[in-house]
């Protein structure tokens, strides 16, 4: 099969050198920067993966129009140019490059506060135009100044690391952030307010989410010191660019170093006029090395999605370590055969999922185990189009609970997985396990004990326990030329309810004539 990939803003070549050189995969590489909305819109149908950096702008119209689309890769950290809400409606798992430009961007914005504090651009300009000014360009120093971070993650800790090699003092605010964490970083924390009333520099390191948009604001800028100098070189948007231009008209803000802004590109913004803002066109990852980095990242998760099915920087699937992945994986088949086969034996609307781990299983992360399990009963009712990306999203939208449980006591397996389905009215359950040696077998139906090959084409017959049970049914699958491979039988009580659980060597389309029979009450046929 051939992987049709779209590369729809300009990467490094020397990025994308691994899926170049893949052997193993037929690649298919389409670069097509530059397109427009309405151009993007009408061929991407035609690509299985979507490679871009932040200019593509992959709404949830392009993405309805994605009828083929597996993955996006965001070649950098922030996915606020892709609807993630609508990527995972569409199961299409979307994979970014969160450590590959860390160092760019914190390079940059260091380099951003010094040229802010010494006037760099405009004494480099007022030289260019041919005057020698050095009483107009008086800058501060660092040494001894504050730094308030707001956002300390990945970057906000390295800017920090480095103002701490400037002799800067720093305070910290991120709603992650411990005592424990702060003390171990060497930097003092707060809230944003506390961070506000003591910073002589602010730079923010934080995505833009619904509560970071404009967190710096009119009443931040009110509690700030005079003479503060501002920072932006995360997104556009953290900042409210009206009441930044306020704060400097007012005297209030000293400068701001800005590397994004709200609307991108801010050619002609009116930020720009004012002598007192240095700017920069997005470039905080604008380096060889970053580019070259983000770009083998995702580069990488994309050769690894289609050839193990699993991927190192998911951003809208849990991330789990591979070694994790390793151990759960050989469970993938039986958690989706169990959650399958549980979900034919009701047909009322499911409440609830109750997915029980035990034994050694339960000392890991089985998140992507629960994923593949509910996909499989999912499946049955809403179709292909379910995956490990949605199947959890598919539940909750279906107002599904799902619940893990685990517990490393093993019973009679070493290890177990049962899957629960609740209904209003009723409780199915199934167990299955990995026998070493043998592979997958379903141990338990509901209250039956069982020993069943999850495998193929599966005939489930629930049915009065009475002497010629099996008989007729045998007789009855001869008559229609089905061949029983094997055969289960279990029983609550003599003369209760049965279930017989049979695999067969061909698919049986139509159960009408095993249903009609008086002691058969439900018959299900299953394809594994
Ligand atoms: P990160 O996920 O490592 O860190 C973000 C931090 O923000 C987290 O610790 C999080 O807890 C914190 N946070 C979230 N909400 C907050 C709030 N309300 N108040 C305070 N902190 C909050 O991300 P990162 O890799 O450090 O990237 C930071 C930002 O920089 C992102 O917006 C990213 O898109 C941007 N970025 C920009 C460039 C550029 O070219 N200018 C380059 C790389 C990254
Ligand atoms: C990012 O979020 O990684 C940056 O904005 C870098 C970029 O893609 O330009």
């Amino acid at each position: 099969m051939t992987i049709n990939i779209l590369i729809s803003d300009p990467l490094s070549e020397d990025g994308i050198y691994p899926l170049r050189q893949e052997k193993e995969l037929d690649l298919n590489i389409v670069s097509n920067t530059g397109l427009s909305p309405a151009e993007l819109k009408g061929i991407i149908k035609d690509f299985d993966v979507l490679l871009v950096r932040s200019q593509t702008k992959v709404t949830r119209e392009i993405i309805e129009a994605a009828d083929n689309l597996k993955l996006i890769g965001r070649a950098g950290v922030g996915v606020d140019n892709i609807d993630l809400e609508a990527a995972t409606e569409k199961g299409i798992i979307v994979v970014n490059a969160p450590d590959g430009n860390t160092n760019s961007a914190a390079e940059h914005t260091t380099a951003m506060i010094m040229a802010l504090a010494r006037h760099i651009p405009h004494a480099h300009m007022s030289l260019q135009e041919g005057r020698w000014d050095r009483k107009k360009f008086v800058g501060v120093e660092l040494k001894n100044k504050t730094l308030g971070v707001v956002g300390f993650g990945r970057i906000g800790q390295e800017v920090a690391h480095r103002a701490k090699g400037n002799r800067m003092n720093v305070i910290a605010y991120d709603p992650f952030l411990t005592a424990e964490k702060a003390e171990k970083a060497g930097v003092a924390y707060g809230s944003v307010e506390d961070v506000a009333k003591v910073a002589d520099f602010i730079t923010v390191h934080t995505p833009l989410l619904d509560s970071t948009r404009h967190m710096i604001n009119e009443d931040i800028f009110k509690i700030m010191k005079d003479d503060v100098r501002i920072i932006n070189c995360a997104r556009g948007g953290i900042i409210d660019e009206d009441a930044l231009y306020a704060a400097i008209e007012s005297g209030k803000v000293a400068g701001a170093a800005l590397d994004v802004m709200e609307e991108e590109p801010f050619v002609g913004h009116k930020l720009l006029d004012l002598p007192q803002v240095i700017a920069t066109p997005h470039l905080g990852a604008s380096t060889i090395e970053a580019q070259e980095s983000v770009a083998v990242d995702v580069s990488n998760d994309i050769l690894s999605y289609f050839k193990f099915g699993s991927v190192l920087n998911p951003v809208n699937m849990p991330s789990v370590p591979k070694d994790m992945v390793a151990k759960v994986e050989p469970f993938f088949d039986l958690g989706y055969k169990i959650g399958n086969l549980v979900s034919h034996l009701t047909d009322e609307a499911i409440n609830e999922i109750n997915i029980y781990y035990s034994g050694d299983l339960a000392n890991f992360d089985v998140r992507p185990l629960t994923n593949n399990t509910v996909k499989g009963i999912l499946t049955r009712n809403l179709g292909n189009h379910v995956n490990n990306v949605n199947a959890r999203y598919l539940a909750e939208r279906n107002d599904i609970k799902v619940n893990e449980h685990k517990s490393t006591r093993a019973k009679a397996f070493l290890n177990s997985i049962t899957v629960e389905l609740v209904t209003d009215h009723t409780t199915h359950k199934i167990k299955g396990t990995l026998l070493a040696g043998l592979g997958a077998r379903i141990v338990q139906v509901n209250d039956y004990v069982v020993d069943i090959v999850p495998d193929g084409h599966i005939l489930m017959i629930r049915h009065t326990d009475k002497p010629g049970a099996i008989g007729l049914v045998g007789t009855l699958l001869a008559d229609q030329n089905i061949n029983i491979a094997t055969m289960q039988v279990g029983r609550t009580s003599e003369g209760g309810d049965a279930i017989m659980v049979l695999s067969v060597d061909y698919a049986v389309e139509n159960v009408d004539f095993l249903k009609q029979q008086k002691n058969i009450f439900d018959v299900k046929a299953i394809n594994l």
